[in-house]
């Protein structure tokens, strides 16, 4: 195969780049009256609506050989048969047999018995929890959970525990302890009784500094509000693929859920990562956010690439990454509960798509993940939306929104999509300039719209697995592993070398001249 620069779609595109560059949206709906339903695809209660994209049908034509050149349908199925295809981790990826309902094989055995008693498990002890059949040591029914995992051990559960509020038990919290940064594990334990809480310490390898300190930090809370260490384990469970470590922590095996080397941290909600929030709205509901996926999972592995929600949302984002020099990308969500999707998305996309070199090593001359970033509507429109509309940066956007609100608050849910449909409206037509230049608006920014009808808990699952697909797709397309994160370790084995040389008052010399100052400074200051 070609590189990717020097193949036959990769220049295609190129040159078709050139021709569209001087085009406005605008009148690309003006030459075609049916854009938007040319440009939108439905699935289920999702629909996406991507007309207000700089492409014709060509630009899809185009982007979609490229994906055909570079195998997507071909890899997409490699993933669903569990082949290896974390080639630097020689691990298969199977997220989607977490939601799935067909056998798959890892290693000679099917992965599906253990996760269907995993399941079973997490239900069991869900409902338990939930009904007071499972107490505190006292016999107290908890009323608080303390999550403590960090990253996809951490923005997963937090993101749809948030999203899924509506169906949560009033009478359990879940709260979320990430950073090792005390602050926060002093500010959750400041308002909660120990005797009612139950702590769940969610580390995929168990071996994760800030996860073990705060884990380390609640048990000896637990220690000393119950008075024993003793008695603290009826307090404790744990989710991890190193099921020893949980045990050499203190738990029994009752209360270590697993989950597997083919689970990658940022897509594993779908796992046991997901009991908090299961414990908050029911296993039913959890399997509901299973089934959301599954939908999308069977959408994205059987639709023609031309109407392929994900590989539609891959190509997009390539056409801008990579032929117009887009640096980013925005993550729009009018919708108060996905607040911490921009979060999620964040470590889904930028850890999958931080790469500089291919599979086999080679460094890539071209872009590969852009920058994830973005808030909820209407807040965002308040802070940065002036740079979207006006700035010199070409910026596209996906704004997702809800057709039903979760309340019944007056006109609340209609003026937040008013302003939705204005936004996405007024970005890509803009405005000629009213009396000065400060007030032209140039327009011709690209934007998706994603609705559902409501964000119930499958509706969640179709969203999320549709950006996993997303990723997924864009990463086949540059020829980067999307499943590792070789980027993460080199801070991390420097702050290993670091933490003990800030034990005693002598000054440091062995770093670089900022390095060392600045350890000094934080020494003398202390
Ligand atoms: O540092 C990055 C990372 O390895 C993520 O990929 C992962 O989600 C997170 O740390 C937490 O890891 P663990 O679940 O093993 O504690």
């Amino acid at each position: 195969m070609p590189t990717l620069t020097q193949s036959p779609a990769w220049q295609a595109l190129e040159a078709h780049q050139r021709t569209m560059a001087g085009t406005a949206i605008a009148q690309l709906f003006a030459a075609d009256p049916q854009r938007c339903g040319n440009f939108s695809l439905r699935l289920g209660e999702l629909l996406l609506d991507y007309s207000k994209n700089l492409v014709t049908a060509e630009t899809v034509r185009l982007l979609v050989a490229l994906a055909r050149e570079r195998d997507v349908e071909s890899q997409t199925q490699r993933m669903f048969n569990g082949e290896t295809i974390n080639t630097s981790e020689n691990r298969a990826v199977l997220h989607t047999a977490l939601r799935g309902a067909r056998p798959v094989t890892v290693d000679g055995a099917d992965v599906m018995p253990q996760i269907r008693a995993t399941l079973g498990r997490m239900r069991e002890f869900s409902d338990a929890v939930r009904t007071g059949g499972i107490t505190g040591h006292g016999g107290r029914q908890f009323t608080d959970i303390i999550n403590i995992g960090i990253g996809g051990s951490h923005l997963g559960p937090a993101l749809a525990t948030h999203a899924l509020a509506p169906y949560a038990s009033p009478r359990l919290r879940v709260h979320f302890v990430s950073n090792v940064d005390g602050a926060a594990l002093h500010r959750t334990l400041a308002c909660l009784d120990a005797a009612a809480t139950l702590v769940i310490v969610v580390s995929k390898t168990f071996t994760t500094q800030e996860t073990l300190l705060n884990a380390r930090s609640v048990r000896a809370w637990l220690t000393e509000s119950l008075g024993s260490d003793a008695v603290i384990g009826a307090h404790l469970a744990a989710v991890t693929a190193n099921t020893q470590l949980a045990r050499d922590f203190g738990l029994t095996e009752s209360r270590i859920f697993p989950f597997w080397d083919w689970v990658g941290g940022r897509y594993s909600l779908w796992s046991a990562v997901g009991l908090p929030l299961a414990l908050a709205v029911g296993a039913d509901n959890f399997e509901q956010l299973l089934s959301g996926a599954r939908t999308m999972d069977e959408h994205f592995r059987a639709a023609p690439l031309e109407r392929n929600m994900p590989v539609i949302l891959a190509l997009l984002g390539v056409w801008y990454n990579d032929f117009f020099g887009a640096a980013s990308h925005a993550i729009l969500p009018y919708d108060e509960s996905l607040a911490l999707l921009p979060a999620y998305l964040q470590q889904l996309d930028m850890e999958s798509s931080g790469k500089r070199v291919t599979r086999d090593g080679e460094p890539v001359d071209y872009d590969t993940g852009a920058v994830i970033w973005g808030a909820a509507g209407t807040d965002a429109q308040h802070s940065f939306f002036q740079l979207l509309h006006q700035g010199t940066r070409l910026i596209p956007a996906d704004f997702i929104a809800a057709c039903q609100p979760h309340h019944a608050l007056g006109r609340h849910h209609e003026v937040l999509m008013a302003n939705f449909f204005a936004q996405t409206a007024a970005l890509m037509n803009g405005a000629p300039a009213a009396g000065s230049a400060h007030n032209a608006f140039p327009g011709n920014r690209p934007t998706n719209s994603i609705l559902v009808e409501k964000l119930t808990p499958h509706a969640l699952g179709l969203l999320l697995a549709l950006y996993e697909h997303k990723v997924f797709v864009q990463n086949t397309i540059w020829g980067v592993n999307a499943f590792d994160q070789p980027g993460v370790e080199l801070g991390k084995r420097l702050a290993n070398r670091i933490l003990p040389e800030l034990a005693g008052g002598d000054p440091v010399s062995a770093y670089d001249a900022s390095t060392n100052g600045l350890i000094n400074f934080y020494k003398t200051h202390r």
